[in-house]
C-alpha cells in the first residue's frame, strides 16, 4: 500500500530508462509458516553495460517488506551503504559484479490484496504481475530484467504436501520434524512478474501432451480436494491449445512440466506464470450442472489464452508496462482465432464484438479513454483495461486483416527470429509486421498512440450510363483526456456488394481486371476517401465493414438496405449486425415516441424478419440465438446522446413481449424442437441448440398470462440437468414477480451452498433483476451468511452485477445504486485496491447522463475522493473519472 502522506506520483512512457543493473540469476528460499514467511534472495548481478553512470547507486523496489539481512559478496552490509524506504533499498559504491542476500519477512496470512504471496483457502500462492514481486523480496521489479531463478520452498509436509515453483522439479527432501523442502529451477531467463509459488494441499489431474518433435510434456491441474472433478474440459482445452498453436504458429512448448493451479481468491481471472498458469477456480472448473456453456467456453479461451502466452508473452516480454498490449492484445487475438476455430467462428466473432462494444466502447468515450499503448499511469493495474485487452486484439487482428494470413505468419516468424528471449516494445511488433510484408504501417501505428473510437459516415452513388457504384467514406473520432485533436487513421475496409438476390459480386475498383466475387479488403487513410467500382449493371447493395474489419462506429444506414442485409448477406457477421442495428434504430424510435408521450409498436415486418431467421433450416442455430436477440440496454444506451434510463428498459421490454405475443406458437416449436435430452457435450451443435432453445424460452417467459410458457419455464427452472437450462429458466424467472420466484431461488441455493461457483451465479442473479425493490433486495443480500467483500468472485458478483449488469437499478433516478456501489469501494479501497478500483469504474461514466443523475454520480466521486487513505489504484480512477 502506498504512503497515504506521498502524493501519487505519475509514470511516463516518455521516461523510460535503461536499467542501470542486470540480474543475471536469483536464488530464492522460502520458509513457509503459519505465522509469515522468511524470503532469502541471492542476486547474481552486473552493472549494465549498456548504460553509462558507473557509479549509480542500486535502487530495488519493495513494499511491506521487513528486511532483516544483507548482504555483499557474502559479507553483511554496514547500514552505511544502504537505505530503505516504504518502496526501496538503495545500496550504494557497488563494484562491477557483485552477489547480493537479501532477507525479508512477509506475512502472507495478512495480505488481503492478493498481490504478492498471500493465502487462499489455507493455501499459499503468489500474484506477481504486475508489481507483486516486491512485496515478497526487494528487486528491480520491471519487466526487462531477465534473470534465470531456482526457487526453494519449505512448509510443514501434513499442511502443504504440494509445493510448486515454476521450472522443472530438482529435487524433495524430508526434513524431518513434520517438514518438507522442494526446489525448482526455472532454465528460462524471465522477469519477476512471471515468478509463482505454490504450496497447498492440493490434488492434480494428470495428462500428457506429445509435441510435433516428439517431446512429452507432462500436464498437471491442481485442484482443492473435491474440484478435481471439474477439471476434464481444461484439460481437453489446454491439449487442444498446445496443437493449435503448432499448426497454426509454429510454437511448440518449451519445458517438460505445464501447470494450473485453480484458486479461488482471485483478482482477476488468471495468469500465465511460466510453466505455472495459476487461475481462477471460475476459468478452470466446468461441469454439466454447474458451469453454463459460456463458461464452458470461457474456460476453454482463458486456459489458451494463458497458454499462448508461453510465446507471446513469456518468451518475448514487454520492455515496460506501457507496452502491456504487445502481449495481452496479441494473446487475446490468438485465443480469439484458436476459439474461432474450435467453435462456430461466426458467432465467436459476434461473442466477441459484442463485448468490445459493451466494455471498451464505453470506455474509449469516457474519462479514462487511453490509447492501447497508454502514455502515462499512476496505478499500472488500472490499465489492464478492455482497451489494451479486446482494442489491442482488434489492432492486431487489422494487420491480419490488412496483410493476410500468409503475410501474418511471416511477420510473426520475423518477430520471433528478432525478439526471442527478449523485452520488446509495441514498435519491435509492427516493425517485424512491416518488413516481412513490405506493407507501409507508418500510418496504422496510430492505432497505438491515439485513443477514441473512429465514427465513420458512408455515401453512397450510382452512375447507370458508366455502371460505376462509387463509396465515399469520412472517419472522424472525437476528443478523449488529453487529445482534443484526432487524425485521420489507417482503417481496413472490408467490402462486400451484393446483387438484387443477395449474391455477392467482384468488388471491382475502377481501372482494375475483375477479382473473383466476395468481399475485398480496402484500406481507408484519409478523412475523407472516395472509392470508384465498375463492371456492374445495376447499382449494388454495399455490405460495409464486413467481420467487423474495424473497431469503429458506422453511422445508421438506410433501413431498406438493412433489412436486405438483415434477410441476405452472405457475411454471416455483417447479417447479424444488419439486424442489430435496424432494431437499433427501432428501439430508439420507440424511446422517443414514449418520451414525447406517443404511442409506438414494434415494426410488423422486423417481427416477421425474426420470425422467418426462427427455423430456416440452413442457418445454425447458434447464429439464429444472436440474430433474433435484441440489442442489450446498455447498447441502446450507448447510441444516445442522453441516456434515457427507464425509456430504454420500457422500450426493449415491449419490443420483446411484441415479439413473444406475435410468435408465440414458432416460438414454442422453435423450444420443442431444440430441446434435447441425449447424453450431454459442449460440441458447437449441442452448445447452439440449447442457445436457441433458451433464446426462444426467454421469449416466451414474457407471455405471462400463458399458462403453458410458465409451466415450461418452471418445469425448465427445477428439472434441467445442465446450468445452462436451469439458469436460463432462473433468468426468466428473476423477472417475474410470482409467488414460485422465492422457492425456486431458495431451492437453488439449497442445492448448491457448498459449491461458490454457482453461489456467485445465485447472487448475480438476483443483482441483475428488473424488478421493484432490487437494490434493497441486494442491500440484504450484502448481509447474508454467504456474502464476503473479500473474495473477489463473490463481491463481483453482486457489486459489478449491479453496476454494469442492471442499468435500470443502478442509475436509479435518486441515485441509491451509486451511493451503494461507492460504499463497497470505500469499503474495499484499503483491503483490496485493485478490485476497488475495477468495480468503481461504471460511476465514471456520468457524461451521457442527465443532470440530477450527473450530480449524484459526482456526489460519489467527490464522497469517494474526500475519503481518507486512499490507494493509488482508487485514487487515480475517481480522480480522472471526476475530471
Ligand atoms: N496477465 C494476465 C492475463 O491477462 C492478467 C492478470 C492476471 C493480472 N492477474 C493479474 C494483471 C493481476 C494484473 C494483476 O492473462
Ligand atoms: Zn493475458
Amino acid at each position: 500500500m502506498p504512503d497515504s502522506s506521498t502524493p501519487p506520483r505519475t509514470i511516463r512512457l516518455a521516461d523510460y530508462r535503461l536499467p542501470d543493473f542486470l540480474i543475471d540469476a536469483v536464488d530464492l528460499a522460502f520458509d513457509l509458516r503459519e505465522d509469515g514467511a522468511t524470503v532469502t534472495s541471492r542476486l547474481t548481478m552486473r552493472r549494465n553495460p549498456a548504460t553509462s553512470d558507473p557509479a549509480a547507486p542500486l535502487v530495488l523496489d519493495g513494499q511491506d517488506l521487513k528486511l532483516t539481512g544483507i548482504a555483499l559478496d557474502g559479507e553483511a552490509l554496514g547500514a552505511n551503504r544502504y537505505t530503505v524506504d516504504a518502496e526501496h533499498l538503495t545500496v550504494t559504491d557497488l563494484p562491477g559484479v557483485f552477489t547480493l542476500d537479501i532477507t525479508t519477512e512477509i506475512a502472507p496470512q495478512q495480505n488481503t490484496t492478493m498481490q504478492g504471496l498471500y493465502t487462499s483457502g489455507g493455501n499459499f500462492c503468489t500474484q506477481c504481475e504486475a508489481e507483486g514481486f516486491r512485496h515478497i523480496t526487494y528487486y528491480l521489479d520491471r519487466p526487462d530484467i531477465l534473470a534465470r531463478y531456482t526457487t526453494t520452498i519449505v512448509a510443514d509436509k501434513a499442511k502443504y504436501p504440494v509445493l510448486l515453483s515454476n521450472g522443472n522439479p530438482v529435487e524433495t527432501t524430508d526434513l524431518g520434524g513434520g517438514r518438507h523442502r522442494a526446489k525448482w529451477e526455472d532454465p528460462f531467463p524471465k522477469p519477476s512478474y512471471l515468478f509463482a509459488l505454490v504450496a497447498g494441499d492440493l490434488v492434480a489431474v494428470e495428462d500428457s501432451f506429445t509435441t510435433r518433435s516428439g517431446r512429452d510434456i507432462a500436464l498437471k491441474i491442481f485442484t482443492r480436494r473435491g474440484d478435481h472433478t471439474k477439471v476434464d474440459h481444461a484439460m481437453r482445452a489446454l491439449k487442444a491449445s498446445m496443437a493449435w498453436d503448432e499448426q497454426v504458429y509454429g510454437f511448440e512448448y518449451d519445458l517438460d512440466l505445464f501447470m494450473i493451479v485453480a484458486v479461488s481468491d482471485f483478482n482477476m481471472g488468471a495468469m500465465e506464470n511460466k510453466g505455472l498458469n495459476i487461475f481462477n477456480t471460475a476459468l478452470v472448473l466446468a461441469s454439466r450442472e454447474t458451469a453454463t456453456d459460456g463458461d464452458f467456453q470461457r474456460v476453454e479461451s482463458v486456459v489458451a489464452h494463458e497458454y499462448f502466452h508461453n510465446w507471446t508473452g513469456n518468451r518475448i516480454t514487454c520492455r515496460d508496462w506501457f507496452q502491456l498490449s504487445l502481449k495481452e492484445g496479441l494473446t487475446v487475438f490468438r485465443d480469439q482465432e484458436f476459439s474461432g476455430d474450435m467453435n462456430s467462428r461466426p458467432v465467436q466473432r459476434i461473442t466477441d464484438v459484442r463485448r468490445l462494444r459493451a466494455i471498451q466502447f464505453p470506455e474509449d468515450g469516457g474519462p479514462i479513454a487511453h490509447p492501447i499503448r497508454p502514455e502515462s499511469y499512476i496505478e499500472i493495474n488500472n490499465f489492464y483495461t478492455p482497451t489494451v485487452y479486446e482494442k489491442g486484439a482488434e489492432v492486431i487482428r487489422m494487420i491480419h486483416t490488412l496483410i493476410g494470413p500468409e503475410r501474418y505468419r511471416k511477420g510473426m516468424d520475423l518477430y520471433v527470429a528478432r525478439h526471442d528471449g527478449q523485452a520488446a516494445t509495441c514498435e519491435n511488433f509492427v516493425a517485424a509486421m512491416e518488413d516481412a510484408s513490405g506493407t507501409d504501417l507508418k500510418l496504422f501505428r496510430r492505432w497505438y498512440s491515439q485513443a477514441g473510437t473512429p465514427e465513420i459516415v458512408v455515401e453512397d452513388s450510382w452512375d447507370d450510363a458508366a455502371g460505376r457504384y462509387s463509396l465515399t467514406l469520412r472517419q472522424s473520432t472525437g476528443p478523449t483526456p488529453g487529445q482534443p485533436d484526432k487524425q485521420p487513421l489507417h482503417i481496413p475496409f472490408a467490402l462486400g456488394l451484393l446483387d438484387a438476390q443477395g449474391r455477392d459480386l467482384p468488388v471491382r475498383l475502377a481501372g482494375e481486371a475483375a477479382p473473383a466475387a466476395g468481399t475485398r479488403v480496402l484500406s481507408l487513410t484519409a478523412a475523407e476517401q472516395r472509392f470508384d467500382f465498375d463492371g456492374l449493371a445495376a447499382r449494388p447493395v454495399p455490405s460495409l465493414f464486413r467481420g467487423f474489419s474495424a473497431p469503429i462506429k458506422l453511422a445508421p444506414q438506410p433501413r431498406d438496405r438493412l433489412a436486405f442485409l438483415f434477410a441476405h448477406d452472405s457475411d454471416p457477421f455483417n447479417r447479424w449486425e444488419a439486424g442489430q442495428q435496424l432494431a437499433t434504430q427501432l428501439l430508439l424510435e420507440g424511446v422517443a415516441a414514449r418520451k414525447a408521450g406517443q404511442d409506438w409498436r414494434l415494426d410488423a415486418e422486423f417481427v416477421a424478419a425474426i420470425g422467418r431467421l426462427l427455423d430456416d433450416p440452413a442457418l445454425d442455430a447458434a447464429f439464429i440465438a444472436e440474430a433474433t436477440a435484441l440489442p442489450g440496454e446498455s447498447f441502446l444506451a450507448d447510441q444516445m446522446r442522453v441516456i434515457d434510463v427507464e425509456g430504454i428498459h420500457a422500450v426493449r421490454e415491449a419490443a420483446r413481449l411484441a415479439v413473444a405475443t406475435a410468435l408465440r406458437d414458432r416460438l414454442l416449436a422453435v423450444y420443442r424442437a431444440n430441446d434435447d435430452h441425449g447424453p450431454f457435450d459442449v460440441s458447437a451443435a449441442a452448445v447452439g441448440k440449447r442457445a436457441l432453445k433458451n433464446a426462444a424460452l426467454s421469449y416466451l417467459g414474457l407471455l405471462r398470462d400463458d399458462a403453458e410458457a410458465t409451466a415450461l419455464v418452471l418445469a425448465q427452472a427445477r428439472g434441467a440437468q445442465t446450468m445452462t437450462d436451469v439458469l436460463a429458466a432462473l433468468t426468466v424467472l428473476r423477472d417475474r414477480d410470482i409467488p414460485e420466484r422465492a422457492q425456486v431461488l431458495q431451492d437453488f441455493y439449497d442445492r448448491w451452498q457448498d459449491e461458490p461457483l454457482v453461489i456467485d451465479k445465485w447472487f448475480a442473479l438476483q443483482a441483475t433483476s428488473s424488478l421493484p425493490g432490487t437494490l434493497d433486495a441486494i442491500r440484504a443480500l450484502t448481509r447474508h451468511p454467504a456474502f464476503t467483500l473479500r473474495n473477489p468472485n463473490r463481491a463481483r458478483a453482486l457489486i459489478s452485477s449491479l453496476a454494469m449488469g442492471n442499468p435500470l437499478h443502478f442509475h436509479a433516478a435518486d441515485g441509491a445504486g451509486y451511493a451503494f456501489l461507492a460504499d463497497q469501494v470505500l469499503a474495499l479501497n484499503a483491503a483490496n485496491p485493485q478490485l476497488a478500483a475495477r468495480i468503481l469504474v461504471p460511476l465514471g461514466r456520468w457524461q451521457r447522463h442527465d443532470p440530477g443523475r450527473q450530480a449524484a454520480m459526482q456526489a460519489q466521486l467527490d464522497r469517494i475522493l474526500a475519503a481518507p487513505d486512499l490507494s493509488r489504484d482508487v485514487y487515480e480512477i475517481a480522480a480522472k473519472s471526476r475530471a
